[in-house]
This record gives C-alpha cells, sequence and structure tokens, in this order.
C-alpha cells in the first residue's frame, strides 16, 4: 500500500510540490504520483520533472485542455480509479487548479485522507476560476497546509476547525533554496538572450481574466512596454501557450521594447528572476518568488491572493491599466528591497510529512 498519493496536473505544482516528493524519499515515506495531465507540452510539464529530479508519475491521465468543467470532470473519473487501485492513506493536492479541484474532490469521497498544500489563499474574487477551486478545496480537506498566520485567519475565520490547520510556511521557499544557488552556477540564460543583470525587467501574464480579454491583455502590455521605454529597459516575456495563442487570436503586435521567449525551464527562470530589475506578473508563484528573493514586483492584476508579499513592500498592485502598470513599476524600482519573507525557512516540506498520519523515519534514510 502507498502512504501517500499526490495528485498534480500543471508547472507550479510540479514545482511546489517537488519539495514535498522529495521529502517522502529522505524519509522512508512511500508515494505515488498521479499526473492529470492538465499540462503536457514538454516546456509546462516534462522540463520540471527532469530538473527537478523527479520520477516519471506513476500514472498519466493524459487529460488534455478543455473546457473547465469537461476538463474537470474527465480528471475526476481518472483520479477515482487510480485511487481505489493504490489505496493510499492520503492523497495530496496543492493550490487552486482544475487538477487540485478533482483531485479533492475524488479523495473527499474515498478512504483516504485528504491534505491541501497551500490553504488559505483568498483573492475574495469569485470571477476567478482558481478562487473557487482553493474555496472548494479548503472545505473538503482533513490537513490543512497554510503558508502564513494569515491563510490560517482566513480559513479559521470562514469555520474551518484550527485542529486541521497548520501553518508550515510556502514550499517554493524550499524549491528556491535547493535550485537558486545551482540556477547561477549552471544557467547561461542571460549570455542567451543577451541579457544584463539589473537591466532589464522579466514579464509573465498568463492569467484567463487578463489574457483571455484582449482589451486587458493589450492594456497590460502597453503598460509593460511604457515601463521599459521610462527605464530604458528590455522587457523579457517568457510567453504561457495560453497567452501565445490569445495574442495571435486578437491579432496583437507585441509593443517594443516587449519581446516574448519561449516558457523558460525552473533554473532559467528563476535566474531571470533574479537578475531582473523587477518584475511584472499575473502570477502566483512569481509573487511569492519575487518577494523571498528580494525582486520588486508589479502585479497587473485587482487583487492578489498574497497579500503578505504586498504587506512586506515588495509587491504592488496595478490592475491592467497601462498608466498604473508604469507608476507602479517606476515606485517599485525605487524600493528599498530590504523586506522580510513571510512564506518562511524552507522547511515546509518536511512539516508536511510530520503533520500528516504515516510514517516518517526522522533520521533521513536516502541521501
Ligand atoms: C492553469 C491554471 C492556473 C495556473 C496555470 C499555471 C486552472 C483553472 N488554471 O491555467 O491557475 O496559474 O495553469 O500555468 O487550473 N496549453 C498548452 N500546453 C499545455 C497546457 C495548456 O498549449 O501543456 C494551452 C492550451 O491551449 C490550453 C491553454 O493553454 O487551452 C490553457 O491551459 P489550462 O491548463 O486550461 O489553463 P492554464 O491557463 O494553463
Ligand atoms: N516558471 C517557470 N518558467 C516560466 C515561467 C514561470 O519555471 O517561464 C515558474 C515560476 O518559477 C513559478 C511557477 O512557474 O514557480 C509559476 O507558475 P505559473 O505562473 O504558471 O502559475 P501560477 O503560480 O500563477 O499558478
Amino acid at each position: 500500500m502507498t502512504d501517500i498519493a499526490f495528485v498534480l496536473g500543471t508547472r507550479p505544482e510540479i514545482i511546489k510540490l517537488a519539495p514535498v516528493i522529495r521529502a517522502c524519499e529522505q524519509h522512508g515515506v512511500e508515494y505515488a504520483v498521479i499526473h492529470t495531465g492538465q499540462h503536457y507540452s514538454d516546456n509546462l510539464d516534462g522540463v520540471f520533472f527532469d530538473q527537478l529530479e523527479l520520477a516519471e508519475p506513476d500514472v498519466n491521465l493524459g487529460v488534455g485542455s478543455g473546457p473547465h468543467g469537461e476538463q474537470t470532470g474527465e480528471m475526476l473519473g481518472g483520479i477515482e480509479r487510480v485511487v481505489e487501485d493504490l489505496d493510499p492513506d492520503v492523497v495530496i493536492v496543492q493550490g487552486d487548479t482544475n487538477s487540485a479541484l478533482a483531485g479533492g474532490l475524488a479523495a473527499s469521497k474515498m478512504d483516504p485522507k485528504l491534505a491541501h498544500v497551500e490553504a488559505g489563499l483568498r483573492s475574495f474574487d469569485r470571477s476567478m476560476p482558481e478562487e473557487t477551486n482553493r474555496v472548494i478545496v479548503d472545505h473538503i480537506a482533513d490537513y490543512l497546509f497554510a503558508p502564513t498566520e494569515k491563510s490560517k485567519w482566513y480559513l479559521v475565520r470562514e469555520g474551518i476547525s484550527e485542529l486541521r490547520i497548520t501553518v508550515t510556511g510556502n514550499t517554493v521557499v524550499d524549491a528556491l533554496e535547493r535550485n537558486r544557488t545551482v540556477a547561477r552556477r549552471k544557467t547561461t540564460v542571460l549570455d542567451d538572450h543577451g541579457l544584463t543583470a539589473g537591466q532589464y525587467l522579466l514579464m509573465t501574464a498568463h492569467r484567463q481574466e487578463n489574457v483571455d480579454d484582449p482589451d486587458r491583455f493589450r492594456a497590460l502590455l502597453d503598460g509593460a512596454a511604457r515601463a521599459g521605454q521610462e527605464h530604458g529597459l528590455d522587457v523579457v516575456y517568457p510567453i504561457h501557450p495560453r497567452a501565445r495563442e490569445r495574442l495571435k487570436e486578437f491579432e496583437i503586435d507585441v509593443p517594443a521594447p516587449v519581446r516574448t521567449i519561449e516558457p523558460q525551464d525552473y533554473l532559467d527562470f528563476v535566474r531571470l528572476l533574479s537578475a531582473s530589475a523587477a518584475v511584472l506578473t499575473d502570477s502566483g508563484g512569481v509573487q511569492e518568488e519575487a518577494c523571498v528573493l528580494g525582486v520588486p514586483c508589479v502585479t497587473m492584476r485587482d487583487n492578489t491572493e498574497r497579500p503578505e508579499t504586498t504587506d512586506v513592500g515588495a509587491n504592488r498592485l496595478s490592475s491592467c491599466d497601462s498608466d498604473r502598470i508604469r507608476r507602479a513599476v517606476t515606485e517599485m524600482l525605487n524600493a528599498d528591497g530590504g523586506w522580510e519573507n513571510p512564506y518562511g525557512d524552507g522547511d515546509a516540506a518536511v512539516q508536511i510529512l510530520r503533520a500528516l498520519p504515516v510514517s516518517v523515519e526522522t533520521e533521513e534514510v536516502i541521501r
């Protein structure tokens, strides 16, 4: 019997669950990985398994892309069958994707206990599919791993018993601790793209509410371009396939000095982020990573479920308004980067394992 089954399906889940999977190996916990197949392009999927030295998933359901209901429904049936077979003690899901929702819903009606890593995040914006996903998973989970006291407080306020919640920090820090020095040593990404540390802005934008709306997408690109022009900086945009498709569909020309590049592998991305003057993003994980790495961040959204980053002064919300984006970048470039990291010491993964009803070897059993 397997102790733990991980259900994952997208780039950020692979990155943020990798430390927990590694902790299982180090502490003698049996596990299996069920990949839903939500992400399948090598540069959103396979490359992370390779680079983070994870074994191939035990099962890949190959669900692929589709409308929310269809995609989630197909995952649900597949996950249920595999969990029945594996009979784990615990199913772990992470974050707020459709894969996390499907893994959570399937497990909650079966024998295994359900654990939710990165519980208690709230944007209070129900128009985001991610908000629906995270709220539901939190309310059906048996073990909730909140990254901060604030996220725990949100959960308690919604009536979730404190006994279910452990504040662990975010596993994004565990992943950065392991990889940031390696990234600096190993990658040639700056040279490859003709970039000098501190002399460019990094940008990511892929959220449904931003890139699926042509006006918002145009405003966001325009704001990034104006910020780049104002400071004489290139804006490097590793572009998610959703956004790439929308550019084509809406016939949007990317304004200079924004330049799109392919989605980056983790080490290259961490290096690009660490060496950037500032980052403009709508990503959840990137807001956290920028905060941890001391890189000023502008979040091109109306809200954030990561208020810890704005509270410490690492992040500023600009909405998708071109002029507000430009101004927010200027303000953040002048920010004092000495804020504290609200996301813990990089031992979230071990804390998670220790709180679960599985037997954990106290000494590391493997490297
Ligand atoms: C999903 C998550 C989002 C997360 C993001 C991480 C949900 C509701 N959304 O959004 O919270 O921030 O992953 O990156 O779960 N595509 C490819 N190759 C792939 C996967 C997708 O080309 O491997 C294209 C397809 O055209 C697809 C589109 O991207 O239709 C969107 O993919 P999907 O997984 O539905 O949502 P994401 O935007 O990736
Ligand atoms: N990331 C990456 N390559 C890229 C862009 C992002 O490796 O080209 C990583 C980044 O370091 C972070 C994660 O992907 O850990 C964030 O994923 P994404 O923005 O897709 O999703 P979100 O966090 O918004 O759910």
